[in-house]
């Protein structure tokens, strides 16, 4: 019997429905680009969307994990407010990225493996090339939607302390805006 898949709240039945559709005659060298597409939709994979993927296409969930934990480009935790991505193209790993993407982990307080910060305002990815290697070592920031924020190039240990202020400042901000309240006087 088909064990049935349940996925942690009603928002996601449908992204369940989402699933079933793209799924549809799909196989398994179609794997990649069904994640991509949950991804896109969904901004993350949860863990219960690969085991749906597995089930359709006909793959073993350890298969569709494999896959969504090699690839960078994939996030099994929904993304914080803004998304600090590091690059990792050579030139940039080149010119000390790697030590870049390591500072901003123990600034951060994430544990290795982590990738989103406790009060969701960061997460932390590497990334492939963005294009731009002339300005390596580069960090690109962007917003939960993926939204493109800005690109920082030459980036140093002080500029990301800079880069992560400046956004903590953004973040309380723009959690502050709501409770702003319109004041609309009586007219006199
Ligand atoms: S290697 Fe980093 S932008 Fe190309």
């Amino acid at each position: 019997m088909q064990k049935s898949i349940v996925l942690p709240s009603t928002e996601e039945t449908e992204l369940k429905q989402f699933i079933l559709k793209i799924t549809k005659g799909a196989a398994r060298k179609d794997l990649i680009q069904v994640l991509q597409a949950v991804q896109e939709r969904h901004g993350y994979l949860p863990k219960e969307s690969l085991r749906l993927i597995a089930v359709n296409l006909g793959v073993s969930f350890s298969e569709v994990y494999g896959v969504a934990t090699f690839y960078h480009q994939f996030r099994l935790q929904p993304p914080g407010m803004y998304v600090i991505q590091v690059c990792m193209g050579t030139g940039c790993h080149a010119k000390g990225n790697a030590d870049n993407f390591e500072h901003l982990r123990l600034l951060l307080d994430l544990k290795h493996g982590q990738h989103l910060t406790k009060d969701k305002v960061f997460s932390l990815e590497a990334a492939r090339c963005f294009g731009c290697c002339s300005l390596a070592p580069v960090v690109m920031v962007t917003d939960s939607t993926g939204d493109y924020q800005r690109l920082y190039g030459h980036v140093d240990q002080k500029a990301l302390k800079k880069i992560l202020a400046e956004y903590r400042e953004k973040a309380k901000k723009q959690e502050s805006e709501p409770e702003r309240k319109l004041i609309v006087y009586p007219k006199k």
